[in-house]
């Protein structure tokens, strides 16, 4: 990979050009100094069933290419693939001579079927944490996890319990930022001020549902988010591969996740919509890809868009979306015709 360079203080820092095709961008995360690319990767493909992402050889081909195409971001979880940490082992192997090259992003908190043990629904806990923050380290084969995210509120822990023991991994060297997921408006305000007023490190990020169509987070979700300056990362940023373009016309490619997994995304799609968005991306010269890629990177407080992938191609094109740069009327006229 060819040189990086570092952008005068309070601009974005760019732009790397990787083996002369991708132009990469990379932010910080929120109110952290973690550089991230503001093109992800989402793992939740790693060792899926279905996919070329089962097997570590597809896995490995993929991650590769995103590296290679200047993505640094790397967003799994505990409990992704056909079977609990599978797709973690499958990261960690791929990762293998350069791990420090990447920022590895993993998730605790959902339920792991008994593989963490019982937890009687507390996986916020500092019991549960301290057993599953070393399952996933074993399993990426990796000392330490740069972003470590509570996947879910479990109704049970006190935020105050979750802080502490994640501010006690921060200590032990094991964590280095925190960031959480699924959360509401108001627990994200309860989370920000819980910290301050204990004195323990922040949450630096959101990981919450956001797309063209599922707008949701724009109610309560993001208006937190910039409130206090947290680094944003959307998921289902494509609408688990509607906004790819190989929907559009009627098309219904057998080999997509959507039509092996989940058929039932399509019902929620208006194609008179869907057409209109397309012409209009192609009025511009962009595809629905670049088109959607730009909207979502020029929302306030998103930080990177980590959308999945189980081909090195939709990796290389997806990155290549780094250099999409949307003017203001553009990507007003998209929310509008999603509206
Ligand atoms: N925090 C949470 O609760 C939560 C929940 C869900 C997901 N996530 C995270 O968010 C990430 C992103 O979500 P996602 O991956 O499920 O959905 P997504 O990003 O909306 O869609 C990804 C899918 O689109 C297709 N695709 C991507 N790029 C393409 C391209 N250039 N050309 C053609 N097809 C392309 C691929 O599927 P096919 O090849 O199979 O069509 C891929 O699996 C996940 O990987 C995960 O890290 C978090």
């Amino acid at each position: 990979m060819d040189g990086a360079s570092v952008a005068p203080p309070g601009e974005e820092w760019s732009e790397r050009i990787v083996k002369g095709m991708t132009r990469m961008r990379y932010r910080p995360l929120g109110p952290s100094g973690l550089m991230v690319s503001v093109i992800g990767l989402g793992c939740n493909n790693l060792g899926r069933d279905k996919t070329l992402t089962q097997t570590q050889q597809g896995t490995d081909a993929v991650v590769g290419a995103a590296i290679d195409a200047g993505i640094t971001l790397f967003d799994t979880a505990d409990i992704y693939g056909s079977t609990r940490g599978l797709s973690e082992e499958r990261l960690g192997v791929a990762l293998k001579g350069k791990r420090d090259r990447v920022v590895l992003a993993t998730k605790f908190g959902m339920d792991m079927a008994g593989t963490n043990g019982p937890e009687w629904g507390a996986r916020a806990s500092r019991r549960y944490i301290r057993i599953a923050v070393e399952a996933s380290l074993r399993r990426l084969q990796t000392d330490w996890i740069d972003l470590y995210q509570l996947h879910r509120p479990d109704g049970i822990t006190p935020i105050e319990e979750t802080l502490a023991a994640l501010d006690e991994l921060i200590a032990e060297g094991k964590i280095r930022y925190i960031g959480h997921s699924n959360l509401d408006g108001w627990q994200i305000a309860e989370a920000e001020f819980t910290a301050r007023i204990g004195g323990h490190p922040r949450f630096v990020s959101a990981q919450n549902e956001y797309s063209l169509i599922e707008r949701g987070a724009e109610r309560e979700v993001l208006p937190a988010v910039n409130a206090y300056g947290l680094g944003f990362l959307p998921f289902f940023p494509l609408f688990n591969g509607v906004f790819t373009g190989k929907f559009g016309g009627g098309a219904r490619p057998a080999d997509s996740r959507i039509m092996h997994t989940r058929p039932e995304v399509l019902d929620r799609v208006d194609w008179d919509v869907y057409a209109r968005y397309e012409a209009f991306a192609a009025s511009r010269g962009l595809t629905v890809l670049e088109a959607t890629y730009g909207w979502l990177l020029a929302q306030p407080g998103l930080t990177s868009v980590i959308a999945g992938a189980t081909r090195p191609e939709q990796v290389v094109q997806n990155a290549a979306c780094a250099a999409v740069s949307l003017g203001e009327a553009d990507v007003a006229e998209i929310s509008a015709i999603w509206s």
